[in-house]
């Protein structure tokens, strides 16, 4: 098997902490660097639970600190999910230091030693764009962009904008349009993913190691979603690191994607589902998801982990 050399961009972050431990236990990825941003938390919260995610995964991938707030625009949090700490209030043990540097020096750096790279994007989306406009000969080295990012009907930040995209629109922007393959989980692919009582009673019953204890205690401790109807909450994030685990999960469109970058409609993305604008598609977009199959994945490789 050729395993995907990939790059995780992240805000941890609840989901993003899931995220992290499905990738860094499937075979299909080989996840070479974590970088991080501000976002759902301040990126002091942010640094030290990806330092601790990682830590827990007793994996040596560096862990290295990047944009703490957008390219323009004001910087906001999410604590109403995730808690003031980041990880819903659930206490992991410190992890490693973190790599020395910037996170967008890291992504060239990695881009340039390695001729395909996929590049994770479950925050906002500046370490990555900063990345590819600060050296654009390296976009040929990008295998696959795959962004959990957007909404083409309601936002969970604004009306109109979920929460990554609105974070920082025009980095979203710049990867929609640097040539390369962009694939997006949006909040109606990720609403589809819904944490459950009995998903998470099935995971801590499959008997991991303290990564699927940590990720238990994490769903349990996240607020139950009034989109929703506190039936339950969107696992979003992980479903991006699935895509490339286990496609056949899947099913997708090639679609046309505007993102809005000012007015009350910032982070708005216009995607053109049925292509009615005649423009060109520059993403692809996950439409649905064989949700038992996604958490019967996500359990079965948690539980892997140490
Ligand atoms: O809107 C959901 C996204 O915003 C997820 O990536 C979550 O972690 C937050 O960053
Ligand atoms: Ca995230």
């Amino acid at each position: 098997m050729t395993r995907r050399v990939c790059i995780i961009d992240t805000d941890p972050g609840t989901d993003d902490a899931l995220a992290i431990w499905l990738a860094l236990a499937a075979p299909q990825l080989d996840v070479r660097l974590v970088t991080v941003a501000g976002g759902n938390v301040g990126i002091d919260h942010t640094l030290r639970n990806a330092r601790a995610i990682i830590g827990l995964a007793r994996q040596p991938v560096p862990v290295v600190a990047g944009a703490q707030g957008p390219l323009l625009g004001a910087f906001r949090s999410e604590t109403q999910v995730h808690g003031a700490d980041g990880l819903a209030g659930v206490a992991l043990p410190e992890g490693p230091p973190a790599a020395p540097g910037i996170a967008a020096d890291a992504i060239r750096d990695l881009l340039r030693a390695e001729p395909r790279v996929t590049l994770i994007g479950i925050g906002p989306a500046t370490n990555l764009a900063l990345a590819l406009a600060t050296e654009p000969a390296l976009i040929g080295h990008v295998e696959e962009i795959v962004l959990m990012t957007g909404a083409w009907s309601e936002g969970n930040i604004t009306a109109s904008a979920e929460f990554n995209a609105w974070s920082d629109p025009e980095s979203l922007a710049m990867l929609l349009e640097c040539g390369r393959p962009v694939t997006l989980a949006t909040l109606e692919l990720t609403g589809q993913a819904l944490v459950t009582p009995d998903r998470i009673a099935a995971l801590r019953a499959a008997g991991g190691g303290a990564c699927l204890d940590a990720a238990a205690r994490i769903l349990a401790a996240v607020p139950p979603s009034r989109r929703f109807g506190h039936r339950g909450h969107p696992l979003h994030d992980p479903c991006a690191i699935a895509w490339l685990i286990d496609p056949t999960l899947f099913t997708h469109r090639d679609v046309h994607v505007h993102v809005e970058c000012g007015g009350i409609a910032r982070g708005r993305t216009v995607v053109d589902r049925w292509a009615r604008g005649g423009a060109a598609a520059n993403a692809r977009l996950l439409d649905t998801l064989d949700a038992d199959g996604f958490f019967a994945l996500l359990t079965g490789r948690l539980a892997s982990l140490a």
